[in-house]
């Protein structure tokens, strides 16, 4: 009947995005941080050492890491300021509702979920002042959440 194919339609299409949802987030480099019970809470943002004052350091001879914290309607730290030709390895989380870490004209773009934290490696090669914007809606400022990536 036409009932029942609706039923298996939708089913379909639930389990069709459960698996983009997914796999999705697997592609993004999004990880939690330790197991579930050790998952950073929003809270615990500021006991960890790495969020409490987030920043960039150099961890190799070409590396470096950038640890950053999304909240409304800011970006931690502001400006962040990255070498250029240099692996940088950003990890980002948020202090309260879902974010995006949005460089603008690159593709460095990740989600940022509290409770989790989003990695991801980029080099940049050009110099230059990069804007930083929140590309997931997150409350009546959304629309200015925004900061500055310099690249020396
Ligand atoms: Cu933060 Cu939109």
């Amino acid at each position: 009947t036409y009932e029942r194919l609706w039923l298996i339609g939708s089913m379909v299409l639930i389990v069709g995005f459960i698996v983009t949802i997914t796999y999705g987030t697997v592609g993004l480099g999004i990880t939690m941080i330790g197991d579930e019970e050790d998952a950073l809470s929003p809270d615990d943002i500021n006991d960890d050492e790495r969020f409490a004052e987030p920043g960039v350091e150099q961890v190799g001879e070409d590396e470096f890491e950038a640890h950053v914290v999304a909240m409304t309607f800011i970006f931690q730290p502001d400006p962040i300021e990255i070498p250029a030709n240099n692996e940088v390895t950003f990890y980002v989380t948020s202090r309260d509702v879902i974010h995006s870490f949005t460089v603008v004209g690159t593709n460095t773009n990740t989600m940022v979920i509290p409770g989790e934290v989003s990695t991801m490696t980029v080099e940049f090669d050009e110099p230059g002042e990069y804007g930083v914007v929140c590309n997931e809606y997150c409350g009546s400022g959304h629309h200015d959440m925004e900061g500055e990536l310099i690249v020396h």
